[in-house]
């Protein structure tokens, strides 16, 4: 069997049926692959192919008649990025995130919940693009959990309005309940459910107190646990299959 050129390349993106795939990545054609499977020369995930309508996603290792036709493992990072190094895969000024990882697959990755130039903190990176939809939608109500500087001096007031939520005239939207936990009198730690543009700058900024520091210390159940400025490290598969099965919420 010859493959087309740069069918190893195609076949590294998105969810389809085992025939669509077939046709796609290989020189068979769709109505071709119920013979290959009555034939048994389809290997998904090590196990004989049995169905036309067979799910193949970006993760499936599938093997015809001996060839790798798709073998793309998921990876998850958590990185703890340092102030002025930007929330980018390029970028023509800064040093980027992605200049601060080791990893073979490091150009197949993708930011799961940017930070501002300025701020530090949490970043996740990986290649699973359901992985990080899940955790961006904000249906999942995935906590991401900042410890803020101020300019001013906070107060009891700002626990209720951001628990009511802070209307965005941009978007038109107001914010979904978030929980402030005042430390001292210019910090304090504040976790949302969502992601919006500046969107903890902004919330100050409706009380006229400047952010001075912002820093992500969580996302849901992981959290940075000692991993230093400008470091990374792969989360565990357990880590990554909770992170979008037991969301913690506020
Ligand atoms: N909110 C902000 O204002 N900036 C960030 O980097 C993250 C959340």
């Amino acid at each position: 069997m010859i493959l087309p050129d740069g069918c190893e390349q195609q076949a590294r993106t998105g969810t389809s049926r085992l025939d669509r795939f077939i046709s796609k990545n290989s020189t068979f054609s769709l109505s071709d692959t119920r013979f290959l499977i009555a034939q048994k020369r389809i290997l998904l995930d090590g196990c004989v192919a049995h169905s036309i309508q067979q799910k193949v996603t970006e993760f499936t290792h599938v093997v015809l008649d001996g060839h790798c036709l798709r073998d793309n493992n998921p990876v998850y990072i958590m990185l703890n990025k340092p102030r002025g190094v930007v929330s980018a895969t390029k970028d023509a000024k800064h040093s980027t995130v992605l200049d601060l990882i080791r990893h073979p697959q490091k150009n197949e990755l993708h930011i799961v919940g940017r930070l501002d130039l300025n701020t530090t903190g949490l970043v996740l990176l990986t290649n699973d693009g359901a992985w990080s939809r899940k955790i961006s939608l904000p249906e999942t109500k995935l906590a991401k959990t900042y410890e803020v500087t101020l300019s001013k001096a906070l107060d009891d007031q700002y626990i209720d309005v951001f628990r009511e939520g802070i209307y965005f005239g941009y978007e038109n939207i107001t914010t979904q309940p978030a929980c402030l936990e005042i430390l001292s009198e210019y910090t304090a730690r504040l976790s949302l459910t969502e992601g919006k543009y500046h969107q903890v700058k902004r919330m100050f900024g409706h009380f006229r107190n400047e952010v001075l520091a912002l820093h992500r210390v969580s996302v849901g159940h992981l959290s940075l646990d000692g991993l230093k400025v400008g470091q990374s490290r792969l989360l565990t598969l357990e880590e990554s299959v909770n992170t979008t099965q037991k969301p913690m919420l506020l």
